[in-house]
């Protein structure tokens, strides 16, 4: 599976790629300018399955077995930066230790779901790129705006892992209705499209949370000693 070579066939008819897949910058494809794929699909937090996201993926190509995204949380206007997604193919994800397996999740249901889509896109390109490129592919999602602070003006708390959906019955209808309405699709119709797509055996390790695995990020606080905040309070600043 070669990510670029494949995107890159397809580039002709992705009619938003940027101009920037033809740069000579050394830098070339990092960074938004780059993005090759936009994909909505959903997530939700680990440990909680009921707390859905809609989240919209930008993703820009990092080698031929990984892309990395940036994703916004459609449910706030403007869409909130809500993390960042970082995407491999099996036999990356092979290479993975089993406890770093863990942390990640699996596509295949996303995709032949119709969870996954590619808004805009000809249904064509669409099924070739998930049949092709994504649908043995796993993902690890950090989101940095958390759920439980999705109203909070600022990017309260620390970080949160979050996982994929692997089943029917796993969220709730209406949600995936809104999603559709949103952005004018039919999951029902998508997923009708891609009965054709087999899909690959789950390598074990991902989707822990299937199995009762439930993975939360904490802080670790290392502080034997500080002298901040001063001692006398907020009255005076410090040094200024
Ligand atoms: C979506 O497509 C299915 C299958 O064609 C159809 O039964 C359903 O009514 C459609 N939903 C909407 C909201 O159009
Ligand atoms: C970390 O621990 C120090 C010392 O107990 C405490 O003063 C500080 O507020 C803690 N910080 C956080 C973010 O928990």
């Amino acid at each position: 599976m070669h990510f670029r070579q494949l995107i890159l066939a397809l580039s002709s008819v992705l009619a938003f790629l940027p101009q920037s897949l033809l740069a000579s910058l050394p830098f070339g494809h990092y960074g938004a300018e780059g993005t090759v794929l936009f994909l909505n699909g959903f997530h939700f937090v680990s440990g909680h399955s009921d707390w859905e996201i809609s989240a919209n993926h930008y993703c820009v190509i990092i080698r031929d077995d990984m892309l990395q995204c940036a994703v916004y949380n459609t449910a706030t206007a403007p869409a909130h930066l809500a993390g960042i997604e970082y995407i491999i193919t099996t036999d990356a994800f092979e290479t993975l230790d089993y406890e770093e397996r863990q942390l990640w999740h699996s596509h295949v249901y996303e995709i032949t779901s119709g969870f996954l889509i590619e808004p805009g896109l000809p249904s064509s390109v669409d099924h070739t790129i998930m049949k092709d490129v994504l649908v043995g592919t796993y993902g690890k999602t950090f989101h940095t705006w958390r759920y439980d602070q999705q109203n909070s003006a600022y990017p309260i708390g620390i970080p949160e892992l979050v996982m994929g959906y692997t089943g029917d019955d796993q969220i709730t209808p209406d949600f995936v209705t809104k999603r559709d309405e949103l952005f004018g699709v039919n999951t029902t119709e998508i997923r009708e499209s891609r009965t054709d797509i087999p899909p690959p055996a789950v390598v074990a390790g991902a989707d822990s949370w299937k199995y009762g695995y439930v993975l939360t990020l904490g802080l670790v606080n290392k502080t034997s000693d500080t002298n901040f905040p001063p001692n006398d309070g907020c009255s005076n600043a410090v040094g200024v």
